[in-house]
């Protein structure tokens, strides 16, 4: 799952989770923006060492935002050393396949573990023409498939498979040794993740066909203010037994004029 502040990450970290990326998915559902694009590596580090306070377990991994990793093969080791370095994260997430594949051997080659991320990969949303399925065709599913092999071949320890046909991904899974994690990808991933807010209901306006949303977390806190703000009204809030008080017996004067 996705965290990106220290309570949900504290919260997470106790329950079985396996990985809590610190996503560039933070643009969209703490900033407010319409995509991830606009999120920078100052707000990733900034992020990941918020969610690394309340970590004990999960591992740890730092999504590289657009623009920290494809410039050039310099520029993504050094913006991979300083996740880990000052993020203090475990591992970072990158977007693609046979064209950033020289940056992710070098920052394999620097001793940083990568998690690859293929298919509908959202910083590329321009270039797709919107958030829409990939691999539909028989060019785009071969490119995916040979992104994922050489991916490998390259070392990442696990993929993300975002926003494809399922039988595109069992196909993936099947050739792969490393595990796969699905997004939008079907059932026949190694694994699944989805984003915290999404998985919780946290935006009620936000319920694409790949979330399930587990809980209704927007009701709850919606309920739950309400509430608050009504006993606030009604005197009902703070009771007696939310307030301080003063020892039994009356005020003894300090005297200060020494
Ligand atoms: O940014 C993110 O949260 C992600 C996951 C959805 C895979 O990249």
């Amino acid at each position: 799952m996705t965290a990106y502040d220290y309570s949900f990450a504290k919260l997470l970290d106790s329950t079985p989770i396996d990985i809590l990326l610190v996503g560039d998915s933070l643009g969209m559902v703490s900033q407010g923006h319409i995509n991830t694009l606009s999120v920078t590596l100052e707000d990733i580090v900034y992020h990941t060492r918020c969610v690394n306070q309340g970590v004990e377990r999960a591992l740890v991994v730092a999504d590289m935002p657009f623009m920290s990793y494809q410039v050039s093969v310099e520029q993504a080791v050094t913006n991979a050393g300083i996740l880990i370095q000052q993020g203090g994260a475990a591992a970072v997430k990158l977007e693609g396949g046979e064209r950033i594949i020289n940056q992710v051997n070098a920052i394999l080659k620097a001793g940083i573990p990568v998690m690859g991320h293929i298919g509908l990969t959202p910083q590329s949303v321009h270039q797709f023409g919107g958030y829409k399925v990939q691999g539909k065709n028989f060019l785009d599913s071969k490119q995916i498939k040979q992104d994922a092999k050489d991916l490998q071949k390259a070392g990442v320890f696990s993929l993300v498979l975002e926003g494809i046909p399922e039988e595109l991904a069992k196909e993936i899974t099947n050739d792969l040794k490393i595990p796969t994690i699905g997004i939008g990808a079907g059932s026949n991933c190694d694994g699944q993740i989805l984003v915290t807010h999404d998985l919780l209901g946290l935006n009620p306006d936000f319920a694409p066909k790949f979330v399930k949303r587990y809980a209704h977390l927007s009701d709850v806190i919606q309920n739950a203010v309400i509430d608050f703000i009504s006993e606030v009204q009604s005197e009902k809030f703070p009771g007696s037994e939310h307030a301080y008080n003063l020892k039994k017996g009356p005020l003894k004067q300090v005297n200060n004029d020494r």
